[in-house]
């Protein structure tokens, strides 16, 4: 159910969750304020409850208070990408953020969104806590009829048009001294190294640093093959770029030399081979492997994963 930004504003404050758009993705949003409607976000998502949160806020001053110490380079970085796509994993004080947001971790993950309705109803609110607004496992939504495939007609949301980025933000934690890459996001890694100066690595360990990169995620219903070697028959669909032509029916991600393009269509192509109820599709991987591309990948071979091939889930 579509909602004006004042009955957002109203819902929030009342402790109840309401889809709003981001610059990345459509988030679920619930007032840090209301554990309870923290909690109507695990349930409304089926999401496994050891799977924190984003906790967003309208400026930087509003983190401080909630943290041990900010860490090394947390300014810096701030400055240069927010507001924007990037979220913050930080140790915090205890009793200073609501367990469930947290999933009972010692650190909480913190974004600046710079969609302007995001911020202005943070501002008019609280910091709100917000995942990405789809069914656990499923794409994430970019627009208003995702929502509505996802969580039916009754949920409340407030319509930005189609978000800009596409994926979500990249995700730094903040451990053993330096900061790590928690999720490859909307900032390629080499604009972050930048401002680091020095190299951002990911730990793999067995117990990964970012929950949610544990489970299945971003998947169609549709069993995807991801393939150099487009096969020569004119059967199925393929999930491929406008500047190529292929044998059977191709679902466009944009040109194949642009990732943002690519970035700001995926979900949207993934989620159509459902609508069109799609069983089986082809998804051309002869692209490149720098900046946006990198975590386009990514999602592309989550997305082609089988659920059983992925643990913990
Ligand atoms: O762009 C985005 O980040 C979107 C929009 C709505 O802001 N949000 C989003 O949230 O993608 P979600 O819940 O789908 O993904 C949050 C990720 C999960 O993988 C979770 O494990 C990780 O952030 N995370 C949150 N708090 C964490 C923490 N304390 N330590 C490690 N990882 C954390
Ligand atoms: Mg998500």
């Amino acid at each position: 159910m579509e909602v004006t930004f004042t009955q957002a504003k109203e819902l929030i404050r009342q402790g109840k969750v309401v889809a709003i758009p981001t610059e990345t993705v459509y988030g679920l949003a619930a007032s840090l304020n209301h554990p309870e409607a923290i909690e109507d976000i695990y349930r409304l998502k089926g999401r496994p409850t050891d799977n924190p949160l984003i906790i967003h806020v309208h400026n930087v001053d509003q983190i401080a208070p909630f943290c041990k110490e900010l860490p090394p380079l947390f300014h810096e970085l701030a400055a240069r990408f927010w507001p924007g796509p990037l979220s913050l994993v930080i140790p915090i004080k205890e009793g200073t953020i609501a367990p469930n947001a947290r999933a009972g971790l010692p650190s909480a993950a913190f974004r600046i969104p710079s969609h302007p309705i995001a911020r202005e109803l943070i501002r008019q609110t609280t910091p709100l806590v917000m995942p990405s607004a789809n069914l656990s496992g499923r794409p994430s939504a970019t627009q208003a009829a995702h929502l509505c495939d996802d969580f039916g007609p009754s949920l409340p949301y407030l319509d930005g048009g189609v978000c800009d980025k596409g994926v979500e933000s990249t995700i730094l934690i903040y451990r053993d001294s330096s900061w790590k890459l928690g999720r490859l996001g909307a900032i390629p890694i080499p604009v972050i190294e930048n401002v680091l100066g020095y190299p951002l690595k990911q730990i793999d360990d067995a117990k990964p640093l970012c929950p949610g990169q544990h489970y299945r995620h971003y998947s169609p219903k549709a069993v995807l093959k991801m393939t150099k070697k487009i096969p020569q028959t004119t059967d199925g669909v393929i999930i491929g770029f406008s500047d190529r032509i292929y044998p059977m029916r191709a679902i466009h991600l944009g040109h194949s030399t642009n990732g943002e393009e690519a970035a700001h269509h995926l979900y949207a192509a993934l989620r159509q081979l459902d609508t069109e109820n799609i069983a089986e599709a082809w998804v051309d991987g002869d692209f490149p492997t720098t900046g946006l591309w990198e975590t386009v990948y990514e999602r592309l071979l989550r997305a082609c994963l089988k659920p059983h091939s992925i643990q913990g889930h």
